[in-house]
């Protein structure tokens, strides 16, 4: 049966569900019922039409209309009858206040932004993480399709059946114990990382652990050496601490430095050296060397990144630089975002021993922390060799789509564009472009035609940044990287054609 409030509702939510694609449709369904008693169009005392009645009149569940009726009676707005029907309520709640717009949040004349805090404007501003997260040639994914999700998914299925409940719990002590063991044992045998179970704590993602080194050992105005240019998460994570940045320029060895005694050593010196991001060399052997023993005679704290240490595609791996010199100030850091997948957000921190129990303590203190079901799938799948299988699999599948990335940059643009510091590993190429080149426009232009090429500039602290495109490779397979391929290459040509 059609019913009055059938006919205002139905195409109300019509409208919405178009507006709102990624809303639940009861959450929908709930707004528009809200919104039409608080404007009048449901005065006091209309009853609702029957459940059935409108999931037929919109083309919805009944027990997606039940669910909105349940949060209107649970928040005042209607009461139910037992077996008379839902009605509007005669006094209904104010609107939350905190809607866009609303003069009590943002007072005419003043930004957002003017209202945020310092730190929270340090947060928001200039944040560079796209809203695209996968697709050619976006760079740090790895191919998420290639995951062997139903073994994980196995495991964690009779895992969560046999742990006790404590697993469910908070986490605390750093994470999986049995986790901290398998990655002892992974990390000393692939990473030659000198380390016990006991000075690992799993973190959610590098990002965290980048943020609880930065509070657990860094006072606001202290500085820290990063590499220029170098991964702008690391340096958000410092600045909204409140650690001054001194980037420090990259050559072929890696992250280039004063050896000899400087007026204020650095708190801290962030490097990748397996696989410098972005450009790409490894640290030299005497730069490593030279580090450390700064570290060791300054009291400075080396944080090694190793995010994508296990994709060297050619030579051996290059082994930890927290391995060299056991008992330097060296904190390691890993993650499962490039072998598994970023959105497990799993990330693994190897402290020096005096040191760990204060590093687990803070993690609990501001995380709280969990995913130990997670960690104890992601500790079996280790133990049982299938972890070490997987990243194997895909370095033969990724050496392979750089490969076919170069052959297509070779034979659109010449040779000599991929960038000098390449050292044939990890998921992306550098290109440069010739200097003077606008990369961001390029970029730009790439991005309104469907693809994705971040431009290398952006990654550069200082104002002399060289222009090139950073291309991801290991989420594209070969037989889908020559379209977006062409669009890149277009993009460059039209660009360095009108340079000219
Ligand atoms: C150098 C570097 N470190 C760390 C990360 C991120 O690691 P996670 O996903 O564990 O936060 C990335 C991601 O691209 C990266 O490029």
């Amino acid at each position: 049966m059609k019913s009055i409030s059938g006919d205002l509702i139905a195409p109300r939510l019509a409208r919405l569900r178009q507006e709102k694609t990624a809303v639940a449709v009861n959450r929908l369904l709930y707004e528009c019922l809200r919104d039409a008693i608080h404007d009048g169009s449901l005065p006091a005392g209309t009853r609702l039409p029957p459940t059935r009645d409108l999931a037929a009149e919109a083309g919805i569940s009944r027990n997606t209309v039940m669910h909105a009726y349940e949060q209107l009676i649970a928040e005042g707005y209607t009461r139910g009858l037992t077996g008379s029907g839902t009605y509007v309520a005669e006094r209904i709640p104010d609107l939350p206040p905190l809607k866009p717009g609303n003069p009590a949040v943002a007072p005419a004349g003043k930004s957002v932004a003017g209202r945020l805090s310092r730190r929270g404007r340090k947060v928001v501003m200039g944040a560079q993480a796209q809203a695209t997260q996968w697709g050619a040639f976006l760079p740090g994914v790895p191919d998420v399709t290639q995951v062997p999700h139903a073994k994980l998914a196995q495991i964690t299925a009779r895992l969560s059946r046999e742990l006790p409940p404590s697993t469910l719990s908070y986490a605390t002590n750093g994470g999986y114990a049995r986790l901290h063991q398998s990655l002892a044992v992974y990390l000393r045998q692939a990473r030659s990382v000198v380390c016990e179970p006991g000075q690992i704590v799993v973190t959610e993602g590098v990002h965290q652990a980048i943020d609880l080194i930065t509070r657990v050992l860094g006072d606001a105005g202290d500085h820290a050496w990063v590499e220029e240019p170098g991964y702008w998460g690391t340096r958000s994570i410092l600045e909204i601490n409140g650690i001054r940045l001194k980037p420090m320029p990259v050559d072929a060895e890696g992250m280039r430095f004063p050896i000899q005694a400087t007026a204020r050593p650095p708190r801290f010196a962030f490097v990748t050296p397996s696989h410098q991001y972005p450009l790409g060399p490894v640290m030299s052997l005497s730069r490593r060397l030279d580090l450390l023993n700064f570290a060791a005679q300054h009291g400075t704290w080396v944080v090694e990144d190793d995010y994508d240490s296990e994709f060297r595609f050619s030579g051996h791996p290059v082994a930890s630089l927290q391995g060299l010199l056991p008992g330097a100030p060296v904190i390691y850091v890993g993650t499962f975002s490039k072998t598994l997948y970023p959105g497990l957000r799993m990330a693994y921190m190897v402290v020096p021993a005096p040191f760990a129990a204060a590093f687990r303590t803070a993690q609990s203190k501001l995380y709280r922390g969990g995913h130990m079901l997670q960690q104890a799938a992601l500790a079996e799948f280790m133990d049982s060799g299938q972890y070490a299988a997987h990243i194997r699999r895909m370095r033969l599948i990724y050496a392979a789509r750089r490969a076919y990335l170069i052959q297509l940059v070779e034979q659109s643009l010449g040779p000599g564009w991929v960038h000098e510091y390449d050292s044939n590993a990890g998921l992306h190429l550098v290109l440069a472009l010739p200097p003077g080149t606008d990369d961001v426009a390029i970029a730009a232009e790439a991005a309104a035609r469907g693809v994705i090429a971040r431009p290398l500039s952006i990654y550069y602290f200082g104002r002399n940044p060289s222009p090139g495109l950073i291309l991801a490779f290991a989420s594209v397979p070969q037989e889908e990287m020559l379209a977006p391929w062409q669009v890149v290459a277009r993009c460059i040509l039209e660009a360095v054609a009108k340079k000219r």
